[in-house]
């Protein structure tokens, strides 16, 4: 039987990281709202997000895999078997609720406490990294896609599903307007520009395909 695993990465303190303010923020929000994220995300995930996270999946190389702020575990369903998986999310609380996802649906996968921005994780550990609605919520993003860089194998495989900035003047325009409601309620802006983000990062190739207007795309990269 697969088990699921917790441990707390050795010397992870957001007292040294990045814009380490913003950063225990949103380390509160998710905590606060870990307990009803899935009743706050069921209409989202239910019509629109269920149907696009098991192509990304059916779309990982490798056995050693990263996924980064894995959340309450959304993912776990659609995890390929017989992969080396580690999730990780800065979340205490959002790390529990993913242990229940992972027992229930007895999900091999180990699970870390960790900072996107410092990942406690050695140069050249992983094949794959998988990322789904993270980036709005990472303080510097750059900086997580750089570790994200770092941690993944030379020509490892990014996937990510995430919402970024409409290129749409007036939804462009509503969108950076009203960025400050997601982000005072769970800490999530809606005006990332996460395709270019990864490119500054230093990935490259970078692909990225409409899902829904130009706001939700996947995204595929190379470390
Ligand atoms: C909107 S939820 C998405 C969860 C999941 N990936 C999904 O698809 O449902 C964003 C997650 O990213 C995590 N997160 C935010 N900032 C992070 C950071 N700097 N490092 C690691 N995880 C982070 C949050 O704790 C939260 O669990």
């Amino acid at each position: 039987m697969s088990t699921s695993t917790e441990r707390t990465a050795p010397s992870q303190s957001t007292s040294d990281l990045p814009d380490r303010r913003e950063t225990e923020l949103v380390k509160q929000r998710y905590d606060r709202i870990a307990p009803v994220y899935d009743a706050m995300a069921w209409f989202a995930e239910r019509f629109r997000f269920s149907k696009w996270r098991p192509e990304l999946w059916q779309s990982v190389e490798g056995k050693t895999i990263l996924e980064v702020g894995v959340g309450t575990g959304k993912n776990f369903a659609y995890y390929p078997n017989n992969l080396n998986i580690t999730a990780l999310d800065i979340s205490p609380k959002m790390l529990q609720q993913a242990a229940r996802r992972a027992g229930e649906l007895n999900v091999d996968v180990e699970l870390v406490e960790g900072d996107a921005q410092a990942l406690p994780f050695e140069d050249d550990s992983f094949e794959s990294a998988v990322t789904s609605f993270v980036f709005c919520s990472v303080p510097d993003p750059v900086q997580g896609l750089r570790e994200l860089c770092r941690v993944l194998q030379p020509g490892g495989q990014l996937l990510m599903l995430e919402h970024v900035l409409s290129e749409k003047p007036v939804i462009h325009t509503l969108m950076k307007w009203f960025d400050f409601v997601p982000y005072r309620v769970w800490g999530a802006h809606i005006n990332r520009q996460t395709v270019e983000n990864v490119r500054i990062a230093g990935f490259e190739p970078v692909e990225d395909t409409d899902l829904s207007l130009d706001i939700i795309k996947r995204i595929e990269a190379r470390a």
